[in-house]
């Protein structure tokens, strides 16, 4: 099956599962990382960094862990409902691959000029590409390795695979800083090109039907 394969009505780019999933996924984050931050006051990792209260999720530890406890599930099932959505439909392969090299320079030089607006709003850059496909990655990353850091007994196994418990709240972290660079920087762009924005509010165009191949082409 394909994103565009629904032998009726043009789909929208984004259809409203995929738009209630990503803001879903957008307000589950901000629980996260806001939460993630006022427990990791409790046990900083880096010694001298911590996170303002103003910027945290809950008074002290206990609640922001609480909420983070929460914000888990919402992050796990809604995430895992968006893979599963994603694989079955074939839309994470048609909007995220492939990535080809030329297209990565095009858009850096492109960027570099300060021509970030995509008259195609269809078809991702090869730049966006990466950065959700590094994103996507992190999301799972932050998934497993939080699971490891809660039940390090029972998944004791895959903590020695990741280091050992120290490394692994390490990595909990640094997923963390990708997901926060990664946010910052999809919220700029979406706001310098709101059109964006505006597709993933209401849907977007609608896809053209596929062409149709002759029979012999269809391999
Ligand atoms: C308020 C915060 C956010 C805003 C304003 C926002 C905005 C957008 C927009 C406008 C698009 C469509 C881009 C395009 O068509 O060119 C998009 C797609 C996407 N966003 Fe966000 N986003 C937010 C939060 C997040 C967060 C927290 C994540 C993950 C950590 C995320 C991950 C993604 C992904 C993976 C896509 C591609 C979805 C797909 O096509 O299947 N976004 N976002």
């Amino acid at each position: 099956m394909s994103i565009d394969s629904n032998d009726g009505a043009p789909r929208r780019l984004h259809p409203l599962g995929v738009r209630l999933m990503h803001w879903t996924n957008a307000i589950a984050m901000f629980v996260m990382i806001t939460s993630g931050w006022g427990i990791y006051d409790d046990y900083v990792i880096i010694p001298g960094l911590h996170f303002a209260q103003a910027v945290r999720l809950g008074s002290w530890a206990v609640p922001s862990l609480l909420w983070h406890f929460a914000g888990m599930w919402l992050l796990a099932v809604n995430g895992l409902a968006y893979l599963l959505y994603g694989i079955i439909t074939g839309r994470l392969r048609e909007r995220l691959l492939p990535i080809r090299s030329s297209e990565v320079l095009q858009t850096v030089r492109d960027t570099l000029h300060f021509r970030i607006e995509h008259d195609d709003l269809t078809v991702y850059n090869a730049v966006q590409k990466i950065l959700y496909i590094v994103v996507i990655v992190a999301g799972i990353s932050q998934v497993v390795t939080g699971l490891f850091i809660w039940k390090p007994v029972q998944f004791s196994g895959g903590v020695a695979l990741l280091g050992g418990f120290q490394a692994v709240r390490w990595e909990h972290f640094l997923g963390m800083t990708v997901i926060v660079g990664f946010v910052v920087v999809h919220v700029v762009l979406s706001i310098l090109v709101p059109r964006t924005l505006w597709a993933m509010l209401s849907g977007g165009p609608r896809l053209a039907p596929p062409a149709v191949r002759p029979p012999e082409a269809r391999t």
